[in-house]
């Protein structure tokens, strides 16, 4: 399929109606379930512990309680920038929190093991189920592998995990020169901010990137699936993406 320009991936996005157009969802049929009930839930801080154990043991950068909250807060963040509707950036803050407990099963097809979780988990909550059914969706398209934006919380689920590239999330302590690569980019990365120029049509991931620790080549190298991704997350809430490391616009 050849790929849409950010003006036709717009264009494209007012005849779907969408982002935050009033599309018609099917009447509540189950609770309001907010983004607090799920933070405090003891079983989902349980797997979000379990799924970082898992990831520990293989060698994975952080994937705990700080990197769901990051993620979780810049979801709802960039749906707060754009004023999509307050529900759609609450639904984006729970998958957030809920996109990577399925790391507790295996890292492999985690997204979607994530959304069946995720569907049990709010469906003991006595959730909306179509509301269940939209963070299903969200979740399991999160991943760059088989992923893409596929509605409002989802897109902002995608802008919001691929940019958390930082130092913190390294864990290990072997010496700088012989890390793997994954961890050698994110030790360089000593900050990371996202700009949503609403106005503009704009969402801008700046990057600081320490190249004594590792070169921007080394970014691209392995992150450039991702900064694709983002894109099209981007223009799916009909803005482009750009990408500014240690002030130089890449993208
Ligand atoms: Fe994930
Ligand atoms: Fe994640």
């Amino acid at each position: 399929m050849a790929e849409r320009t950010p003006t036709q991936a717009r264009q494209k996005g007012r005849e779907n109606g969408r982002p935050g157009a009033a599309r018609t969802r099917p009447r509540a049929r189950g609770k309001t379930v907010g983004f607090d009930q799920i933070r405090k839930d003891p079983e989902v801080l349980a797997l979000i512990e379990g799924a970082d154990l898992a990831l520990e043991a293989i060698g994975f950068t952080d994937h705990g309680i700080r990197h769901i909250a990051r993620v979780a807060n810049r979801a709802m963040t960039i749906c707060r920038a754009l004023e999509l509707p307050a529900r759609d950036r609450e639904l984006a803050g729970i998958a957030g929190y809920l996109h990577d407990i399925g790391n507790s099963v295996h890292r492999n097809r985690h997204a979607q093991s994530s959304a069946l979780m995720a569907q049990r988990i709010l469906s003991r909550m006595g959730m909306d189920p179509a509301e269940i059914t939209l963070i299903m969706a969200a979740i399991g398209n999160h991943d760059e592998g088989d992923g893409e934006a596929v509605n409002n919380a989802g897109a902002a689920l995608i802008l919001a995990d691929k940019s958390d590239v930082l130092r913190q999330r390294v864990r290990s302590s072997t010496p700088m020169l012989t890390r793997d690569i994954h961890d050698r980019v994110n030790y360089a990365a000593t900050d990371s901010k996202m700009d949503v120029d609403r106005p503009g049509h704009l969402i801008t991931l700046n990057l600081s990137i320490d190249t004594r620790v590792s070169p921007v080549m080394e970014y691209f190298e392995i992150f450039l699936g991702r900064m694709a991704m983002c894109r099209r997350a981007a223009n799916f809430l009909n803005c482009d993406f750009s990408l500014v490391i240690n002030g130089v616009r890449l993208l």
